[in-house]
């Protein structure tokens, strides 16, 4: 049984069979649409979320399956104390699969060494969200036609946000990617990232503080809103909260042909003038969400594509076993 906790859970050659996938589904829905009949996906959310939650279901419920789940920690029984260890073994004798979000690091890593159905982190913490990268990488592919040789602006909260660490982690392992980490002084990327990621690889980045001065070097802008729900004290986040906005005149020397991607929700740090762009990227990578999360369902409940008769896709159950 594979669970996926971390994006470096599957390997270069399981994302690319994923990304078929979920380019299968986008081009021909209602082909899949029976593909999970029976199967059960439970979706435990002890965190806030619109997107990661809602795609699941919508996932597994255009794959013909059913869902259930709670999606706050306080209609839980975590709200009377019970532990992820005995929520999960629980949820094992009522679902085939769960997607997991919590606000404490490793909790979907601990359910998943106690979990009979596979665990798909939805998000810990400030630590990971794989399946955002999953959408991030389908929706880099589509714009780019490629995953290696771009350079890459990650900009905003590099410290509390999720999403990043978990795009830098994956997108290191690609040919020719270099990282321009853009965000104020208090916001940096963690250590452990820089260090276990990109030194030790040697992958090349630079940290920047200005936006406007890196634009012109940029094939995707990822931005990202600042984690208000991670800072210690109010005044801070106050301070940071509206470092960056992204606005038409600042694309001005943006090259034509680079992709806006932000994993959602905005609150201040892209214009919606800037939403008419065609460089903006964001709502198609939110629609992305639902097909990504459409084929690691099926690819952790080892069911195969009906599409193309299993030629492609029994290569990606080969690799799934
Ligand atoms: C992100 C998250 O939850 O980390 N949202 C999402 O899943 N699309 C980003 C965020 O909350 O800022």
């Amino acid at each position: 049984m594979r669970h996926l906790i971390d994006p470096l859970d599957f390997t270069v050659e399981e994302i690319e069979a994923l990304l078929d996938v979920a380019d299968e589904i986008a081009a021909d829905r209602q082909a899949f649409r029976q593909v999970c009949q029976g199967k059960t996906l439970a979706t435990l959310f002890y965190e806030a979320s619109t997107r990661t939650r809602l795609s699941f279901e919508a996932a597994m419920l255009n794959l013909g399956g059913n869902v259930l789940g709670f999606a706050t920690a306080d209609s839980s029984s975590a709200a009377k104390g019970e532990s992820v260890a005995d929520t999960i073994r629980t949820v094992s004798c009522y679902a085939d699969i769960c997607a997991m979000r919590h606000p404490k690091e490793g909790a979907p890593l601990r359910a998943s060494r106690y979990s009979r159905i596979p665990v798909i982190n939805a998000g810990d913490g400030g630590h990971q969200h794989p399946t955002q990268t999953l959408t991030d990488l389908m929706t880099i592919r589509q714009r780019r036609k490629q995953l290696g040789h771009i350079t890459i602006g990650l900009c905003g909260d590099l410290k509390f946000g999720r999403t990043v660490h978990s795009l830098i982690k994956s997108l290191a392992r690609y040919e020719g990617v270099k990282f321009i980490l853009i965000s104020p002084e208090e916001l940096r990327v963690p250590d452990y990232v820089i260090e276990e990621v990109l030194w030790d690889k040697g992958v090349p980045f630079v940290e920047a503080e200005d936006m406007e001065l890196v634009m012109d070097q940029l094939d995707i802008l990822y931005m990202t809103r600042v984690q208000k729900e991670r800072f210690f004290n109010e005044e801070d986040y106050v301070r940071l909260k509206d470092t960056y906005i992204l606005t038409p005149d600042k694309l001005a020397a943006a090259k034509p042909g680079m992709a806006i991607l932000h994993p959602l929700p905005r609150v201040n740090e892209i214009s919606i003038d800037v939403d008419d762009d065609p460089r903006a990227a964001y709502f198609e990578q939110a629609q992305n969400g639902v097909y990504v999360r459409m084929a690691l369902i099926m690819m952790l409940l080892e069911l195969a594509s009906p599409v193309a008769a299993g030629a492609r896709t029994g290569a990606l159950q080969k690799e799934v076993r």
